[in-house]
C-alpha cells in the first residue's frame, strides 16, 4: 500500500514537473488546451487518477485552469498590460504628509456591506486556515503558567525556529537567536528605523511606497527621500546613487519582492547591486519582505538579506499577508543591529502574547503554512489576471496597470485628469472605497493613481463596484 502510494506520488510529481516545465518554456502557450486526461493517461501508461492529481497540482500552481466540459487549459494572460510610468517623485527630502487619507482608508475597512477595494487584506476564508484556527483554540487551553506570563522579549523560540526554517526558501541562513518577534511587520519596521536613525535623519525609499513605513518615518521625525522606481525592476539604483552623493542619507528602505503598491519584483542582479551600493556608502538597508512568500512561481526570489555577509540588512516581515493580519505577528532579523532593535522592541511592547505564537509555530510545524501558501498563490495569480482583464475592459483609455508576479495588489495609473481623492469621496455614496495614490507618497504625488486588492476572485458584486469606479473616473475626465 505504502509502496503503491509512493509509486503514485512519484508518477504524478514527475508528470507535474514535466507539464510545468513545458508551460514555462512556452511549449504549451498561454490559453492553449492541455492534452486530455484520457489521452495523457494512455500515452504515458499511467492511471487516470495520476493524471488528474498532476493537473490539480498544476492548477494550484496557477499554471492551468479547468474549463467545464472542455478540459484543462494553460492559465494566464498572453501579454503584460500597459505598465505604469517610472515614478518621478520630488528630488529632495520631505516631511511625510497625508495621514488623514491613511486614516480614512483604515477606517473604511469597517462598516457592514462596505466594498473596500483598496485594502491590503489577504483572503482569510480558505479552508487551509482551519488548522490554524484549531491550533489557536488548542493553544489557549495550555496551562496559565505558560500563557498568562510574559514571553521572552525575542519571542517564542519554537516560532523563531520555524521562521528560521522557512527563511531557507529565500536563501537566508538565520539562527533563531537572530530573529525578534514583533507586533506585525509595522513594529519590525518602526523598531528598525528607531535603531538606526535619529530625528531629522533622511531615509531613502522606493516610491510609491507603503504608507505604514512612510508614516513611521513621519512619526519618528525623519525625512523621506523618494527615489524614482520602475514598475518592473524597482528602485532606480542610478537615481539612488546620485541621491547618496547629494544628501546625508542614513538608511535605505525597500520592499523588493511583490512590492506594495507598485507590484515590482527586483531582479537578483539589482538586489546584489543595491547591497553593493549600501556597502559603498556604509548604510543599513531595511528590507520589507512581507509579500515575499506570495511570489507565484517557485522558488521565490532570494532576499537581499541572503546576500548580506556583514549584517547590514534588517529583514522585516510578518504573517499578516500570508495568513491573516489579525494575528499581529511579525519579525525582524536585524543583523548587526540586533541588540539595539531588541531594546526598541522592549520599550515598545515588551513582548508578544504567547498564544498566537504557539499556534502559528504549530501550524507551520505541521506543514499547514506551506499548504496554505501553495493554494493562495494559485488563487491570487488567477485573480490577478481576471482583475487586470476587468480594469482593462472598464477603465478609461490611457489607464495603466501593474502586473505583479506575486501578492494580491494592483497599482492603477489613471489619466492625469482623475483625482483619486475626489473619486474616493464620490464613491462614498455607493459604500465603495479605493486606496488613493497620494497616501503612497511623502508629498501627495500619484493623485491620479490608486491601489486595488484582488485577494478574492472578482465576483459579480465586485465587478459592478469596479464598473462604478471606472464610470466615475470617466466622469471626472469628462468634467475636467
Ligand atoms: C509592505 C508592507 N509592509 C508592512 C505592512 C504592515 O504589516 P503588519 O500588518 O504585519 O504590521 C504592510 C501592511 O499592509 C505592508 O503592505
Amino acid at each position: 500500500m505504502v509502496l503503491y502510494g509512493c509509486l503514485v506520488m512519484k508518477l504524478y510529481e514527475q508528470l507535474l514537473e514535466e507539464l510545468s516545465q513545458r508551460i514555462e518554456q512556452g511549449y504549451y502557450p498561454v490559453g492553449s488546451k492541455l492534452p486530455s486526461i484520457r489521452s495523457l493517461s494512455s500515452e504515458r501508461g499511467v492511471s487516470i487518477s495520476t493524471v488528474q492529481e498532476a493537473y490539480q497540482r498544476l492548477e494550484e500552481r496557477g499554471l492551468a485552469e479547468v474549463r467545464p466540459k472542455s478540459g484543462y487549459y494553460v492559465q494566464g494572460r498572453s501579454a503584460v498590460p500597459a505598465l505604469p510610468e517610472v515614478s518621478r517623485p520630488a528630488q529632495r527630502p520631505l516631511e511625510v504628509s497625508h495621514w488623514e487619507q491613511v486614516y480614512h482608508l483604515l477606517n473604511s475597512e469597517k462598516g457592514q456591506g462596505h466594498m473596500a477595494l483598496g485594502t491590503a487584506m489577504p483572503a482569510i476564508d480558505s479552508p487551509t486556515l482551519k488548522p490554524l484556527m484549531k491550533a489557536l483554540v488548542e493553544a489557549a487551553k495550555f496551562s496559565s503558567d505558560q500563557f498568562l506570563n510574559y514571553c521572552d522579549i525575542r519571542g517564542s523560540e519554537k516560532l523563531r525556529k520555524q521562521i528560521a526554517r522557512l527563511a531557507v526558501d529565500s536563501g537566508c541562513q538565520l539562527h533563531p537567536d537572530e530573529i525578534i518577534i514583533t507586533t506585525g511587520c509595522q513594529e519590525a519596521l518602526v523598531c528598525s528605523l528607531r535603531a538606526i536613525t535619529q530625528p531629522g535623519d533622511i531615509v531613502a525609499t522606493d516610491s510609491p511606497s507603503f504608507y505604514g513605513s512612510t508614516q513611521a518615518i513621519k512619526a519618528l521625525g525623519l525625512k523621506a527621500l523618494e527615489i524614482p522606481t520602475h514598475p518592473e525592476t524597482g528602485i532606480s539604483l542610478e537615481a539612488l546613487e546620485l541621491a547618496l552623493d547629494q544628501w546625508p542619507i542614513k538608511a535605505i528602505q525597500v520592499t523588493p519582492t511583490c512590492n506594495n503598491p507598485l507590484g515590482y519584483t527586483m531582479p537578483e542582479e539589482r538586489r546584489k547591486a543595491l547591497l553593493r551600493l549600501a556597502q559603498q556608502y556604509d548604510l543599513p538597508i531595511i528590507e520589507d519582505d512581507i509579500y515575499g512568500d506570495l511570489y507565484y512561481k517557485s522558488p521565490r526570489p532570494r532576499t537581499i538579506k541572503s546576500f548580506d555577509e556583514e549584517g547590514r540588512v534588517l529583514l522585516c516581515s510578518s504573517f499578516s499577508k500570508t495568513l491573516a493580519y489579525g494575528l499581529r505577528l511579525g519579525w525582524v532579523a536585524p543583523g548587526q543591529c540586533t541588540e539595539r532593535v531588541l531594546h526598541k522592541k522592549f520599550v515598545s511592547t515588551v513582548s508578544n502574547p504567547p498564544v498566537q505564537q504557539e499556534a502559528v509555530a504549530e501550524f507551520i510545524a505541521q506543514g499547514g503554512y506551506e499548504r496554505h501558501i501553495r493554494k493562495m498563490k494559485a488563487q491570487y495569480q488567477l485573480a490577478r489576471d481576471m482583475m487586470v482583464d476587468l480594469v482593462e475592459a472598464f477603465f478609461p483609455e490611457g489607464t495603466r496597470i501593474s502586473y505583479p508576479a506575486g501578492g494580491y495588489l494592483l497599482w492603477v495609473e489613471l489619466p492625469i485628469e482623475v483625482d483619486t481623492v475626489k473619486l474616493n469621496k464620490r464613491l462614498e455614496s455607493k459604500n465603495i472605497s479605493i486606496a488613493p495614490g497620494v497616501i503612497f507618497s511623502a508629498s501627495g504625488k500619484y493623485r491620479n493613481c490608486m491601489r486595488l486588492n484582488f485577494a478574492k476572485k472578482p465576483d459579480e458584486k465586485m465587478k459592478q463596484a469596479l464598473q462604478y469606479v471606472a464610470d466615475e473616473a470617466q466622469r471626472l475626465i469628462d468634467e475636467a
